[in-house]
């Protein structure tokens, strides 16, 4: 059995397909899940991927007793920090719920972690930290510019870690910064599974898809882009999961880095719908709506900086996150707990 390896947020979309890449480079991931965003059926489905089920704590990053007892009962090689809220919309509306929960909940893991003596970390931080940026693709020297409360929870912790690790140099932190994760493992047993309404564009198409949804809202076709709809830098899921893993090694070996996760290469609203089209083999209607409150245009990553630290390179393109998703979609239809 490999290192133990701490992944708050591990039942949810994101934190399974790490939990999946973390066994398969030889890890042993534990999660750490409140469930408010993950389905219970999660675990399940990741022992058929993995052939054993991880080991699954409920519990809430701001239940400080419940850490310390977690950090007791192992001797983790490091924490995965994924639980955050991580709706920009309901940030809007929810800014303390936000600020408790994403700054609060990462103050009191990162008490249990220095009690523990546990002091590598990666952080899953997000490109809504640069807000409009001047430049595109991105560099990860780009100002901090924080549309949200959401985005500014994501710069706080990459503050306080800034300070953390300035402070006591045993700390290793690999700070994260995702662009649009899309797609769902090959398996076709975890993948993007929200609740409710999607916010986000995969999602939202993969439904419509399947029928659940009618017809998608384009919000905005007058942007300054070539087909003049909003451009975003989508990442194949498997694809940042295995980033994750890279991050950690580097940490291992003492390499604190901060670094963009996409592909630098960006697609529209429109193409985006039209790769679903022939991933799904379904016509998906859609209308041009307005534009939505804070999109930016343009949104890409420059990714040198992760291939240069971390030996990452983005293998997965559109096609295959749309096959994926759809894979995911079918495999659903009436499985879900
Ligand atoms: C993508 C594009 C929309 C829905 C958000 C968060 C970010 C990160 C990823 C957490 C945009 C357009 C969308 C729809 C549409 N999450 N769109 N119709 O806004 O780039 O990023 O999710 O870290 O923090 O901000 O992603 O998928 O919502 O939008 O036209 O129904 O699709 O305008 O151009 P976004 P998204």
């Amino acid at each position: 059995m490999g290192d133990a390896i701490l992944v708050t947020g591990g039942a949810g979309y994101i934190g399974s397909h790490i939990v999946v890449a973390l066994h398969e480079a030889g890890y042993a991931p534990v999660i750490l899940d409140n469930f408010n965003n993950a389905r219970r059926d999660v675990p399940a489905r990741l022992a058929r991927i993995m052939g054993r089920a991880p080991q699954v704590i409920e519990g809430d990053i701001r239940d400080a007793a419940c850490l310390d007892r977690v950090f007791g009962a192992h001797d983790f090689a490091g924490v995965i920090h994924l639980a955050a809220h991580k709706a920009v919309g309901e940030s809007v509306t929810k800014p303390l719920a936000y600020f408790e929960n994403n700054v609060g909940g990462f103050l009191t893991l990162l008490g249990a972690m220095a009690r523990a003596g546990c002091k590598r970390l990666v952080f899953s931080s997000s490109a809504t930290v640069y807000g409009a940026a001047d430049e595109t693709p991105t560099p990860e020297t780009a100002p901090h510019h924080a549309m949200n409360p959401y985005g500014r929870t994501k710069i706080i912790c990459e503050e306080i870690l800034e300070d953390l690790c300035a402070a006591d140099p045993e700390w290793a932190v690999g700070v994260l910064r995702y662009f649009n994760p899309a797609g769902a493992h090959g398996s076709g047993l975890i993948g993007e599974d929200p609740a409710d309404i999607p916010n986000n564009l995969m999602p939202y198409i993969a439904k419509v898809a399947t029928g659940e949804l009618a017809k998608i809202s384009v919000f905005g076709d007058d942007y300054d882009t070539p087909d003049g709809t909003g451009v975003r830098d989508y990442i194949h899921v498997e694809d940042l999961a295995e980033g994750h893993v890279l991050s950690l090694a580097q940490l291992q070996q003492g390499k604190g880095h901060l670094v963009n996760l996409g592909t630098g290469r960006g697609y529209s609203v429109l193409e985006m719908i039209a790769a679903y089209q022939r991933a799904s083999n379904r016509h998906l209607p859609y209308e041009i709506v307005a534009r939505r409150e804070g999109d930016v245009a343009v949104c890409c990553a420059k990714t040198e900086q992760a291939r240069d630290l971390l030996g990452f390179d983005a293998k997965r393109g559109l096609d295959e996150m749309c096959a994926s998703s759809w894979a995911w979609m079918q495999a659903q239809d009436g499985s879900k707990d």
